[in-house]
């Protein structure tokens, strides 16, 4: 126990005027949160200072997983907002399991460390974080392999899948979903599960827009999570390559940005959020996130404006996956299904 007590601070946002989507249960989940993966530049306390700090300026809405290695610390900031007076039913708390916790069980033991970590009795939404079971050291590089990768196999993500079905039966978790999917993935996904996916979480910036996968999951009344919503520019070496684009120095980002006296990054997020998926910006700075958090209940970017994103899509995929490659002759790009089919074991 600590004499911390909740205060909303002064220049912050009312966390009622943040909009929200409602699933099919009726729960609202805010359209932004905040992302907790530190790309290795951040350390664990850093973060979960970071998350006092976003809920104090009206964040309620938090991205984490098992993978990024803080849970534990953040828990320990959970407790102390809930503790402090701030009521947990206004926090959106997601979780993901990794692709090393995929066997018969894993993925419930999983889901219970997450909620021992973050010291809650339910998650609001769990996610399966990757399609496929392979798994890779910290800070590798994109040579790395795992010796036991395998591609998507249906029979074991139906596996995976039961246990978060299993997760949600008994409350444990209050929406389960996908991550890192692709159409024809879902589609078999959506044929097969007893309890269907309610959200997917996908990379979305303005540079990659995946409109044809974007349609597909709003049309199936899929709740959109965005991540690396401006373009990521301090991920790790593992996911940069000579070819990507710069989301942030776009120049019809930084026209937009200039007219609105706010950070290109500002921009991304407003873009994203008004598009109708739900970013989840990464940030610890206080200025970054509340800069962030205003620019979702501030004055919307106008048609044109949209027109003018809409436009710019390089389909410049950031987090290519190389480390969860099968085969050794292979590229990134067969993890993505590109011609609409799902990439075999050969
Ligand atoms: N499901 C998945 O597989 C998956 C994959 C990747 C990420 N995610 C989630 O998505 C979250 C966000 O993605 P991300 O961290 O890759 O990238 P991001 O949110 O696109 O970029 C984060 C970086 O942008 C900069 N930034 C943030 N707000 C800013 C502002 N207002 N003004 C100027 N710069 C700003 C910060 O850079 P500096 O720190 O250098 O200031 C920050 O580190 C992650 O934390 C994680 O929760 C999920």
């Amino acid at each position: 126990m600590t004499n911390y007590k909740f205060q909303p601070a002064a220049d912050g946002v009312d966390p009622k005027s943040v909009p929200y989507h409602t699933f099919a249960s009726g729960a609202k989940i805010p359209s932004v949160g905040l992302g907790t993966f530190g790309s290795d530049n951040y350390t664990s306390d850093v973060i979960a200072q970071a998350v006092v700090g976003a809920a104090e300026v009206g964040y309620r809405h938090f991205d984490c997983a098992s993978v990024y290695g803080n849970e534990d610390a953040i828990g320990g900031s959970l407790t102390k907002l809930i503790d402090g007076g701030l009521p947990r039913e206004e926090l959106w708390i997601t979780s993901k399991v990794w692709n090393d916790m995929h066997g018969a069980g894993q993925v419930i033991e999983s889901c219970k460390k997450s909620l021992s970590d973050l010291k809650l009795d339910y998650l609001d939404l769990f996610l399966v974080h990757w399609p496929f079971p392979n798994s890779h050291g910290k800070g590798v590089d994109v040579s790395s392999r795992d010796p036991h990768a395998k591609p998507y196999i249906h029979e074991d993500y139906m596996r995976v899948w039961s246990q978060m079905e299993e997760l949600y039966d008994v409350g444990l978790v209050r929406h389960i979903g996908t991550s890192n999917m692709t159409i024809p993935k879902l589609e078999l996904v959506m044929r097969d599960a007893r309890i269907k996916p309610m959200a997917n979480e996908l990379e979305l910036h303005p540079h990659l827009q995946q409109a044809e996968l974007f349609k597909y999951i709003v049309n199936r009344g899929i709740v959109p999570i965005g991540y690396s919503p401006i373009g990521s520019p301090s991920r790790p070496i593992r996911d940069r390559t000579a070819d990507d684009t710069v989301d942030v120095e776009d120049p019809v980002i930084v026209a937009i940005a200039e007219r609105f006296g706010v950070h290109p990054a500002v921009v991304c997020v407003k873009w994203a959020a008004q598009r109708g998926q739900i970013p989840i910006p990464f940030s610890v700075k206080r200025p970054q996130y509340l800069s962030t958090l205003k620019a979702i209940v501030s004055e919307p970017l106008t048609e044109a404006d949209m027109t003018a994103i809409a436009g710019i899509d390089k389909n410049n995929r950031l987090i290519k996956g190389h480390v969860f490659l099968w085969k050794e002759d292979q590229t990134w790009e067969a993890l993505w299904d590109l011609d609409g089919t799902i990439t075999p074991w050969l």
